[in-house]
């Protein structure tokens, strides 16, 4: 086995607080929308704990942020700008997870603490952390004081589009959630990916390099 240092504490701490934010905010967020149909808690506790955790994910994102600017990291999440390389390297990673691990190929992709996302990864998590994920929050941050944000609600066509935009993107989220822990679970062993988001650590066999 050989250990390789993937994950930074900041990063490993921000992770799990996030995740578990999505949780609350997701199972909230359905208490909120289907207020008659569903009855987890009252509408004002879903409503107070909602803001309470957004809150929190905000701050965390902060985290996030910071960390990946001032260690000047942030290259892991870019894609590769030559398009051919990005694109046949895409191309290898999904034909791996739609045929080759099942016959027992290696991955593709070789984690290293300067590359540690594959193409695939690399699309999905530059477009969540840099694009979706902020306009979340922004439409988050709006529906939650529309008075004090009327204008930036305005700006952006009224409070049916912030609301269809910050449903739209929490159905995509929780969509994504399945997909990611899927395939979180796809290292050489169930655990090794998870485990390595606990300790930093991921173990990965000598002949796989
Ligand atoms: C139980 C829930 C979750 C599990 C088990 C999980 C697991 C993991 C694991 C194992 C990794 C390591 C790299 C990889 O395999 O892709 C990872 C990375 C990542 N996860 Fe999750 N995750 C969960 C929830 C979430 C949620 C809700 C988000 C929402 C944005 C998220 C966003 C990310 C991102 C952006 C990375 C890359 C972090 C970095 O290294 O900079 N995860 N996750």
């Amino acid at each position: 086995m050989k250990r390789i240092y993937l994950h930074a504490l900041p990063v490993r701490v921000w992770h799990w607080i996030n995740a578990a934010s999505f949780f609350v905010l997701i199972a909230t967020g359905v208490q909120i929308r289907y207020r008659d149909a569903i009855h987890l808690m009252s509408f004002k506790s879903a409503v107070d704990i909602h803001n309470i955790f957004g809150f929190a994910l905000i701050a965390n994102f902060l985290l996030w942020a910071v960390y990946y600017m001032v260690s000047g990291k942030l290259k892991v999440y870019l894609p590769d700008p030559n398009l051919k390389n990005f694109i046949q390297g895409s191309i290898r990673q999904a034909r791996y997870y739609a045929y080759g691990i099942f016959v027992g190929e290696p991955n593709p992709h070789h984690a290293s603490p300067d590359s540690k996302f594959n193409p695939m990864q690399q699309i999905a998590y530059f477009n969540i952390m840099l694009l979706l994920l902020p306009i979340q929050i922004l439409t988050g941050l709006m529906l939650w004081d529309i008075k004090l944000f009327s204008g930036m609600i305005a700006a952006v066509g009224g409070l049916k589009i912030v609301d269809a935009g910050h449903l739209l993107l929490s159905i995509f989220f929780t969509a994504f959630l399945f997909v990611h822990v899927y395939l979180a679970t796809l290292g050489h062993t169930w655990s090794e990916h998870i485990n390595a988001m606990f300790t930093g650590y991921e173990d990965e066999p000598e002949r796989a390099h």
